[in-house]
């Protein structure tokens, strides 16, 4: 299997010292930085652009792991493939042509991630799991940090750790939502191999993120 990754969200870091922040997990030994991108449209909140992708692309060396929660999103995939995004991931249901989408994202050479809402079944995956590089199961609702883990995504999980190891490919199986030392251990049985965490990456300030990062590696 995989060796676990930790990315954590910028969502949970502080806006004003962006830069700093993400230089702060990488030295804290983050693997990957996640980052949240919102419309207030698909989910009820707004966040960050390719703009600010752009501005804190020469502040880390690590994966640029860009997920995206807008809708519709193709005419965005452009601007954040230039801004330094590394894996792109999208929602089936911000566009009627998910595959044409991942097609996209893979013409401008990025890892293509698919993202799974806690109510969208895994078998949304059948036609897709030979095109992508990512699945990102949501254990909260898209939209905020600091909510808890929804317990049923864990048998998605293991249905999608299945189908992964079924078709052969190389793709990395992530967890989004209410991840702390508590659910992480749970995400990992199940079967995931990267661990996204904003309020339990941030918490206690950057003094802390590299005690926080272990810890839920650990877990
Ligand atoms: C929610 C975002 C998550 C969020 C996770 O829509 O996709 O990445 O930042 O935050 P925590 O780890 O606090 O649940
Ligand atoms: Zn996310």
């Amino acid at each position: 299997p995989a060796p676990i990754r930790i990315a954590p969200s910028i969502l949970s870091a502080d806006f004003a010292a962006l830069g700093q922040e993400v230089r702060a997990i990488e030295a804290a030994g983050a693997d990957w930085v996640h980052i949240d991108v919102m419309d207030g449209h698909f989910v009820p909140n707004l966040t960050i652009g390719p703009a600010v992708v752009k501005a804190l692309r020469p502040h880390s060396t690590l994966p640029f792991d860009v997920h995206l929660m807008i809708s519709p999103v193709d005419h965005f995939l452009d601007a954040f493939a230039a801004a330094g995004a590394d894996i792109i991931t999208v929602h089936p249901e911000a566009g009627p042509h998910i595959h044409r989408t991942v097609q996209h994202i893979k013409s401008l050479g990025k890892q293509a991630g698919v993202s799974l809402n806690p109510a969208t079944p895994a078998k949304m995956l059948d036609y897709l799991i030979d095109d992508i590089d990512l699945v990102l199961i949501m254990s909260v609702n898209p939209g905020f940090g600091g909510q808890s883990f929804i317990t049923s995504q864990l048998r998605k999980i293991e249905a999608v750790r299945k189908m992964i190891d079924k078709s052969g490919r190389d793709i990395r199986l992530e967890v989004d939502g209410g991840i702390d030392a508590g659910t992480a251990p749970l995400a990992i049985a199940a079967g995931a191999d990267v661990l996204v965490a904003g309020t339990a990456t941030f918490k206690g300030g950057p003094d802390a993120y590299a005690d926080n990062i272990r810890r839920l590696r650990g877990a």
